[in-house]
């Protein structure tokens, strides 16, 4: 579906690289068929030296006749990008995975016709290993879906739900990736603490957590009774996970998605 397909990437910071680098590693998509941008010129020199594609500060040029549009702005600059982006000719489907900015929107400033959908992926996309969740917006179809599967499957896994969860799954898969490095700097200082050197911890803890995470997707049991596997009666384990019950990790976990789920619904007020 994407053979032919001109695609505009409007913002080509962290996460609008990692969608060109993917579609561009896909093989689904050449070089040629991308135009993004950036803000400024000395990133967007940047972008197209790094990725071969063209990359400039002309967001309407790089709109005129794209058959997608990919917006990847920050949400405080989706109004003004969206703007600059001009109108005329057919309308492209737009794809945008600004946290926080809902479709209802986009479709205010496209028109109201316009197909949009949102779509919200993570930092891992960068390696293959990503979660992208998309969601439609009034006048988009299962065929759009279909399209921005085929842009994230490179990517990582993708799933569809309904707009409404789109601020909890930023709180959850988006934000996620950084709660999770702080859980693995912290479980490595443990290990520093009885003194392994810090890269041996280091390596120790993320594999572990490769592992864990691989066991809860491959098994498809509930990660409880995977615990419940780990901890021996009045073994080791189990009295670590009392120390962390001392410290309500649960809860500080819980709402730790719960806040960054609420200030991601705040993010484009
Ligand atoms: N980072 C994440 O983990 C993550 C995950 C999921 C979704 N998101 C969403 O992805 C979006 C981008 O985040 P990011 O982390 O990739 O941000 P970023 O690294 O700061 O990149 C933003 C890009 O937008 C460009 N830009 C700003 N205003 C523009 C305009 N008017 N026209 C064209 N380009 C413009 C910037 O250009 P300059 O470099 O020249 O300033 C930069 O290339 C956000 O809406 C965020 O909510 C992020």
């Amino acid at each position: 579906m994407l053979a032919n397909k001109h695609i505009a990437i409007i913002g080509s910071g962290t996460m609008g690289r990692t969608i060109a680098s993917g579609l561009l590693k896909s093989g689904r998509v050449k070089p040629k068929q991308i135009r993004a941008t950036a803000r400024t010129k000395a990133s967007a020199e940047k972008v197209a030296a790094e990725l071969s594609v063209t990359c400039t500060t002309a967001n309407a040029e790089a709109a005129a006749g794209a058959d997608l549009v990919i917006l990847c702005v920050k949400p405080k600059d989706i109004a003004k990008a969206v703007e600059s982006l001009g109108r005329g000719g057919r309308r492209p489907l737009v794809l945008s995975i600004a946290a926080g900015i809902s479709t209802g929107f986009l479709e205010s400033l496209f028109g109201d016709d316009t197909a949009v959908l949102r779509a919200m992926p993570n930092t891992p996309c960068l390696i293959g290993k990503g979660m992208t969740v998309l969601a439609k917006g009034s006048h988009a179809t299962d065929a759009h879906i279909a399209l921005a599967t085929e842009i994230f499957a490179p990517l990582g896994r993708v799933l569809e739900l309904e707009e409404k969860h789109m601020d909890t799954v930023t709180g959850l898969s988006a934000s996620g990736p950084a709660f999770v490095y702080i859980i693995i700097e912290a479980l490595a200082d443990g290990g520093v603490m009885r003194g392994l050197p810090r890269s041996v911890a280091t390596t120790l803890v993320a594999q572990m957590t490769l592992g864990a995470a691989e066991m809860v997707l491959t098994t498809g049991r509930h990660p409880a009774a995977l615990k419940d596997d780990v901890t021996t009666p009045a073994g080791c384990t189990i009295a670590g996970i009392l120390a962390l019950e001392d410290g309500r990790i649960r809860s500080v976990l819980a709402r730790g998605v719960e806040t960054a789920a609420r200030v991601a619904g705040e993010l484009g007020k």
